[in-house]
């Protein structure tokens, strides 16, 4: 059976610690998986699934993993995928907010008609750390209302890996 390649986008680490998260859990579940960043420009060779994920800023996703996405959509239509998004706004988890970041994604990589239709999506509460913004970035979460805090939560990533490995299993062994 083949691995299972998480690309995650991060400026700050926190998508990072979240797509390592998911890794971990999908490698407990006796699947071969591995974790790459989006800036090593990972091909698909190896991989029978793919688990994508990046953070919000000021409403959108980073340019990189939507390059990535339609530098390989044709490959990535073709096998089964789920994808995640991480922002501050999800520590409240309402319907509201994740219809928010379901349009975000929608705008960035989901108007690939199959992209990430094989499991549910991950939505993932983020991490800011004050000290490591820009004046910029300060300013524009003043704007934004949002606040600085760490909200990662890797007991809920890991219940959602789970959940998704086993529907990317099934998928790739069907
Ligand atoms: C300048 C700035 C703008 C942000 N805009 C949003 C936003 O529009 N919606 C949201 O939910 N989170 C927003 N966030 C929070 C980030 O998505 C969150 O910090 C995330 O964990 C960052 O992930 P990373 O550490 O992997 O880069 C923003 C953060 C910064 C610093």
């Amino acid at each position: 059976m083949g691995r299972v390649l998480v690309v995650y986008d991060s400026r700050f680490g926190a998508t990072r610690d979240i797509a390592e998260e998911i890794s971990r859990s999908i490698r407990g579940v006796g699947l071969g998986t591995e974790v790459l960043s989006v800036g090593a420009n990972p091909d698909l060779e190896n991989y029978s699934a793919v688990v994508l994920g990046a953070p919000v800023y000021s409403g959108q996703l980073n340019t990189g993993l939507c390059d990535w996405v339609n530098k390989h959509a044709d490959r990535l239509e073709l096998m089964p995928t789920a994808v995640f998004v991480v922002g501050a706004t999800m520590r409240e988890d309402t319907p509201e907010v994740r219809a928010k970041l379901d349009t975000v994604l929608g705008q960035a990589i989901c108007d690939h008609p199959n992209l990430g239709s094989a499991a549910p999506r991950g939505y993932f509460a983020g991490r800011v750390d004050p000290h490591k913004l820009i004046p910029q970035q300060r300013f524009v979460m003043k704007m934004a209302k949002l606040p600085s805090g760490d909200w990662v939560d890797l007991d809920v990533v890991h219940k959602w890996a789970i959940e998704i490995a086993c529907k990317l299993v099934s998928r790739v062994s069907a």
